[in-house]
């Protein structure tokens, strides 16, 4: 990564009101966020759905205004400017989306053409850009398919190209990665990182999925309820995570966790107990040494053998961490009922785990998630009673990406 170290986005205590329609109220959906990014960052902002994610990143290229506060970009008070002057600011930050954004009528190149004929290129001089982008993007051979024929890697690859269009300094990814699959989801970020080094671009990186901050990532700021909780390297801020929130994103990488459809597969060719056991490596533990997030499923090897129970590995993920191992492994104990009662009272002692319980006594997903109590974890954001692993999978992000570059409102900026 480029360091340049000179702050190129500061948000100085931005607050962000919105009126709640028919009632008279307005709610806070960004409060007082200071926050510097610097040039050539990829700075991850990573929070819960609702934590006011999106509204920040809109205030970068203006796309809202702050209520108070001010947004600095590149030198100028975003937050203060006219259209007119706004124009060649926002000119040099790219957007990209969850759900792509491209126009489903257009080819490939043309889509990517598409802010360069905003921006009134020479026709020659597009072609030659576009070329050059297909390239950088890897889909050289694809210029002439329409965005159905792509994949949905395919189609991010897109929707980057386009944004990098016109040379921006800036591209805000907001959950750009989250409609994709774990493998997608890596070869993206990784031409995320080609962009960030090769082009010397700043990426800010919006996600409610920690492993993408973790893996692109060299700084990060945790959001929770508008406000930013906590900021550092990202290096400090997962190896000593100080908030609850940050602790919790460490704690619950679900990563291993099987969906509900993957557990219906299981449960008919599997009809033992199925339990999901959450596995951390080891406690995480502050500067003190004072254990924040407690080890998972160390002793379950152990365990398993003293209750002479047997078990079958079915599914899992582990990922790492600064070198601690987490995740989620999912098992099928069978054997005397009684004594698998027992082993999983021994075992969710020191772990956390997920019951989903027999084939002819099978335990309903949510209920068994629900169930799942997670080490230390702080009751969410307006949520009642006792967090739960329930709390933590509730992440699926709205789909409340605005089309930013629809033809309507392009056109009505051109004219
Ligand atoms: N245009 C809007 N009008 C009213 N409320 C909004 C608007 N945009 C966002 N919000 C509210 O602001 C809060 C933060 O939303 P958002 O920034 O989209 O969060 P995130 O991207 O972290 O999921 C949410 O409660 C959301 O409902
Ligand atoms: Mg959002």
């Amino acid at each position: 990564m480029t360091q340049g170290n000179e702050p190129i986005i500061v948000f100085d205590h931005v607050v962000k009101e919105f009126t709640v329609r028919g009632a008279k109220k307005t709610m806070r959906a960004v409060d007082d966020v200071s926050l510097s990014i610097d040039e050539g960052d990829i700075f991850g902002i990573i929070g819960y759905s609702g934590a006011g994610k999106s509204t920040l990143v809109r205030m970068i290229n203006a796309l809202e205004q702050p209520t108070s506060g001010t947004v600095t970009v590149m030198g100028n008070d975003v937050s203060h400017m006219g259209e007119g002057r706004l124009r060649p600011v926002r000119q040099k930050i790219g957007m990209i989306f969850q759900q792509f954004n491209l126009f489903s009528q257009k080819t490939v190149a043309q889509n990517i053409a598409y802010p360069l004929r905003l921006d009134h290129w020479r026709k020659d001089y597009q072609d030659r850009r576009v070329k050059e982008l297909l390239e950088f993007v890897g889909l050289a051979e694809h210029a002439d398919k329409y965005p159905s024929q792509l994949s949905g890697g395919q189609k991010q690859r897109v929707g980057i190209a386009r944004a990098l269009a016109t040379n921006p300094k800036i591209l805000l990814a907001d959950e750009a990665t989250s409609a994709l699959d774990p493998e997608t989801t890596t070869e993206v970020l990784q031409l995320l990182e080609r962009v960030n080094r090769q082009l010397g671009i700043t990426i800010v990186l919006i996600t409610h999925q920690m492993n993408v901050v973790q893996q692109i990532a060299n700084r990060v700021a945790v959001m929770s309820s508008g406000k930013v909780v906590e900021q550092g390297s990202v290096y400090d801020v997962f190896a000593a995570p100080k908030q609850p929130v940050t602790k919790r994103f460490i704690a619950t990488a679900m990563d291993g966790l099987p969906d509900p459809a993957r557990i219906a597969v299981m449960r008919e060719q599997w009809p033992g107990r199925l339990v999901t056991v959450v596995i951390r490596q080891r406690d995480i533990v502050d500067a003190n040494g004072d254990v924040l997030v407690p080890a998972s499923g160390q002793d379950i090897s152990d365990l398993i053998a003293a209750h002479g129970i047997h078990s079958g590995l079915l599914y899992g993920g582990i990922d790492t961490v600064q070198d601690i191992a987490i995740g989620a492994v999912t098992y099928e104990f069978t054997g005397d009922p009684a004594k698998i009662d027992a082993f999983l009272d021994d075992l969710a002692r020191g772990s956390d785990i997920v019951d989903f319980g027999t084939k002819d006594a099978p335990i309903d997903y949510d209920t068994a998630v629900a169930r799942a109590h997670i080490a230390d974890a702080p009751a969410p954001h307006g949520a009642q009673g006792t967090p739960t692993l329930a709390d933590d999978l509730e992440m699926v992000e709205d789909v409340d990406d605005v089309v930013e570059m629809n033809p309507d409102t392009a056109r009505k900026e051109r004219d």
